[in-house]
């Protein structure tokens, strides 16, 4: 794990995040739930307090936006939190989602119990530079409490379905390209860890930035192929996973995100990961 030259605090705050195994690799499972933020009543989130609590025992950080974490987290339970600071747009005005802001501080944040804060960068974007302040305000603000900053390569309403393969000018789009690129960015602006997608090309995204990278999980998939994508990314290098949708939409949230452990913790392969999925989801039955 490469923590560069990060102060003690950062550092301490790191290895509550990535978390050894028997061999002592470090790796995580983070549970990304901060969906509301944008989508308002996400499917799965509706009522957070039912989804998230039976899944927080096994996930080594949550990354909720802060109406999430006050209203459905217990604070006895001592989970890491990266909380989600930035907004200012909803799905209902997609074209717009890229125009975000520092909507919580980090004083907050910090008030809050938390060891790090979350931040969309959306690079190529109209808002490019407006993310990219957003980012080192941030990370200067973070940088006095020790906080981690965990900068997200978010993709507009444009880039999106150029990223997913579709639409006008996407056989032309190397995603695996533009991701290193914008990854690289945000680590030079301040991020602390990168999150970014498991894409074609991958090597050059892992290649071309030195902060641990987290994996989202994007849409929800099927459950062995969203096992099976986590696995490739772990091997490819990637320092854990930022998963959300494919947690909790699950047919069975709990037996997921234990599965997911066994793929990023234990090298669990991913079809055997599968089968770990529906045996425990069979004695939950
Ligand atoms: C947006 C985000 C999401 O809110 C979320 O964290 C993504 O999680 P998933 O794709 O696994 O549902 O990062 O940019």
């Amino acid at each position: 794990m490469n923590y560069g030259q990060l102060d003690w605090g950062k550092t301490n705050r790191m290895a509550q995040v990535f978390r050894p195994n028997a061999q002592g690799e470090a790796h995580t499972v983070m549970l990304a739930v901060d969906h509301p933020y944008f989508y308002g009543p996400t499917t799965g989130l509706e009522d957070p307090r039912e989804t998230i609590l039976p899944l927080v025992p096994y996930a080594d950080a949550i990354s909720p936006a802060k109406g999430t974490l006050v209203y459905s987290l217990d604070p006895l339970v001592p989970t890491p939190v990266i909380l989600r600071v930035t907004g200012g747009n909803s799905m209902t005005r997609r074209e717009e989602l890229s125009n975000e802001h520092i909507i919580t501080s980090v004083a907050e944040a910090a008030k809050l119990n938390a060891v790090g804060v979350s931040i969309s960068v959306y690079i190529d974007t109209e808002h490019q530079a407006q993310n990219i302040r957003n980012l080192g305000t941030l990370a200067n603000e973070a940088s006095k409490y020790g906080l981690l900053v965990l900068g997200i390569t978010a993709v507009g309403a444009k880039l999106e379905p150029m990223v997913k393969g579709e639409g006008e000018g996407s056989a032309d789009f190397d995603a695996g390209r533009y991701f290193a690129h914008a990854g690289r960015i945000i680590q030079e602006n301040g991020a602390d860890i990168v999150k970014t997608y498991f894409v074609d090309g991958f090597e050059e995204i892992r290649e071309g930035i030195q902060t641990p990278i987290v994996i989202a999980g994007g849409k929800k998939i099927p459950e062995a192929e969203a096992l099976e994508f986590t696995a490739n990314a772990i091997a490819a290098g990637a320092d854990g996973v930022d998963m959300g949708r494919n947690i909790f939409q699950s047919e069975d949230p709990v037996a997921m995100i234990q599965a997911v452990r066994a793929v990023v913790h234990e090298g669990l392969e991913p079809a055997r990961a599968y089968e770990l999925f529906g045996e425990l989801r069979a004695k939950r039955a």
